[in-house]
């Protein structure tokens, strides 16, 4: 762990993005100040709980994906929120034992939270990284302490794009992560859109802004491409996350579009 030893301070006075998506997906880890934002949010848009958890599945789907069939071994999570219980080294470990996973948050109770995901196999490894988006380059070397960067790595950017105000900005930080991998890496993201269900999306997203120190911003599916541009988009290319190769065995569930977009997509 990176910055591990000092005692963080965590803030309850006000919410938090990792913890008010822990409490739409149902866990414990989050305060009244972050269950309050969450409720009055759900309240003008109570399709979130299903947007978070559409997300997590097609996370789950694309990591498993990822390991099995593209022979992916090191992941490179950031904004990784907090443990759930099926996080990405869970997921792609059970997948592949020896996967490597780096983590890296900037919440201080994340960080606090982190123990439970260095809980790797012992063939592979897990890492925790407190560091901010918005400095890929000191990302990328303390990553290299863990993975082997000359090896193709899976970059998980979920539900944090959206967090950079300035889509120009979230793209430059996206090719700057990503010419720093080898060919053959991946990109997996998703991040909320308004193109489904937006004017109360938009209204909620709104309650957020007003209320939490990091704000959200939808984007346009055509915003979100633009992270993917120069990569091989595997199928079905970038569509809502709950139609992005749906588990043959999801008949009985909920498979309507929401309004979260994801792509997996290959670095050539
Ligand atoms: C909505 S949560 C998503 C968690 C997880 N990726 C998922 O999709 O289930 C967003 C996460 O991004 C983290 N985050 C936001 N901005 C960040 C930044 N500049 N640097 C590092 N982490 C950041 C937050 O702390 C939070 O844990």
């Amino acid at each position: 762990m990176t910055e591990s030893d000092a005692a963080p301070k965590l803030d309850t006075s006000v919410p938090h993005s990792a913890r008010v998506w822990n409490y739409w997906l149902g866990g414990k880890d989050n305060f009244p100040v972050d269950r309050a934002v969450g409720d009055d949010f759900a309240n003008l848009y109570p399709d979130i709980t299903v947007v978070a958890r559409h997300s997590r599945a097609f996370l789950k789907r694309a990591v498993t994906f990822l390991v099995k069939d593209a022979g992916i071994r090191q992941f490179l999570d950031i904004g990784t929120g907090m443990p759930t219980a099926e996080n990405t080294h869970q997921v792609a470990q059970a997948a592949a034992a020896d996967t490597k996973i780096v983590y890296v948050d900037n919440d201080p109770l994340v960080l606090v939270h982190a123990r439970a995901l260095l809980t790797s196999t012992p063939e592979g490894r897990t890492d925790y990284v407190d560091a901010n988006l918005h400095e890929p380059a000191k990302i990328i070397e303390a990553a290299g302490a863990t993975l082997d960067l000359k090896q193709p790595v899976g970059l998980i950017l979920m539900n944090i794009l959206g967090h950079v105000p300035d889509i120009d900005q979230a793209i430059s930080i996206v090719r700057e992560l990503l010419a720093a991998l080898p060919s053959g890496s991946y990109l997996l993201t998703a991040d909320g859109t308004n193109v489904i269900d937006g004017p109360a999306f938009e209204e909620a997203i709104g309650v957020w802004n007003a209320n939490a120190p990091l704000t959200y911003h939808l984007r346009r599916p055509d915003e979100i491409a633009r992270y993917l541009d120069g990569l091989e988009v595997l199928e079905p290319g970038l569509v809502p996350c709950s139609k992005w190769r749906p588990a043959p065995d999801a008949a009985g569930e909920d498979l309507r579009e929401v309004d979260e977009f994801g792509a997996v997509a290959r670095k050539p």
